[in-house]
């Protein structure tokens, strides 16, 4: 079910999120405003959406759900109404067979409007209700119909993907994707969107990001930032989430000695 401002808000505010990657971010915003702006309407963009790759961790998912949340306070100003659905593999997959392709084509469509009623539904777009559709590790649900991995339903997800795209109307509906194994996406679904290859945070990102999710008045908050340094200097590989594992360590050992 797509979230509403509000319940962006209560999901996606975080007083740890860094402006790292924010060249990436203010485009999207941009083209998000001006797509779904009444009186911008003057040309038409031929659009389809964005892919976002990069390694794991490199902070993907979390620049769009802050863009989501910015585009839609913005709009709300203007009294237009965005709204944000997250789509992954839970979202869409199923074993009965036609309902992955229901599925999909329900998170462009809406279900059937049978009534009148079902203008209301939160799945309608129109001048005043936008929705952003965030396709989240993309590969995991269209990948290559090439590959070995493909099966008959993910022909045809693809398929339907892909005429969804084709028929967008950008001015109520922007699709966003993200991925970490891009070989594995289908080709035909790569060129249909506008890619941005996010880089790896630096090691001193790393450690502004980590800083800022460790509380002032946390026992030890030192010793642990010169544990997150010491991490970085013997594993230059290292990101976020394997420093948030060793955050955690450090609360569970704060947490046995009763310290917290
Ligand atoms: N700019 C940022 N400032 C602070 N924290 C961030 C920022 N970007 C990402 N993070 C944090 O880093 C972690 C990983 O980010 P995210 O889940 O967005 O990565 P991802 O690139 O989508 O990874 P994956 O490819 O595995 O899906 C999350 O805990 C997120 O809150
Ligand atoms: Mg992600």
């Amino acid at each position: 079910m797509p979230l509403s401002f509000s319940g962006m808000k209560k999901e996606f505010k975080k007083n740890s999120f860094t402006g790292f990657h924010n060249d990436v971010l203010d485009e999207i915003f941009a083209l998000i405003l001006f797509l779904f702006s009444p009186e911008k309407k003057k040309v038409k963009v031929p659009f389809r959406g964005f892919l976002l790759s990069g390694k794991p961790a490199c902070g993907k998912t979390e620049m769009i759900k802050q863009v989501a949340l910015k585009a839609a306070k913005h709009l709300k100003d203007k009294e237009i109404n965005v709204k944000f659905q997250l789509v992954d593999a839970n979202s869409i997959a199923s074993h009965k067979w036609g309902e992955a392709e229901k599925r999909l084509k329900n998170i462009f469509e809406g279900p059937k409007a049978k009534t009148k009623h079902d203008k209301d539904s939160i799945y309608h777009t129109d001048e005043k209700n936008k929705l952003i559709i965030l396709f989240d590790d993309i590969d995991c649900l269209f990948f290559d119909r090439d590959s070995s991995l493909s099966k008959e339903w993910t022909y045809s997800i693809n398929q339907i993907l892909f005429h969804q795209l084709d028929k967008l109307d950008n001015s109520e509906k922007i699709v966003i994707a993200t991925s970490n194994k891009l070989e594995l996406l289908d080709k035909a679904l790569e060129s249909r969107l506008l890619d941005y290859s996010i880089p790896d945070f630096s090691q001193n990102q790393l450690l502004v990001i980590m800083e800022k999710k460790i509380p002032k008045n946390l026992p030890g908050r030192n010793e642990l930032i010169s544990n997150i340094k010491t991490a970085l200097e013997s594993n230059p590989d290292a990101n976020v989430r394997d420093l948030e594992n060793l955050i955690n360590r450090f609360y569970v050992k704060l947490i046995k000695n009763q310290q917290l």
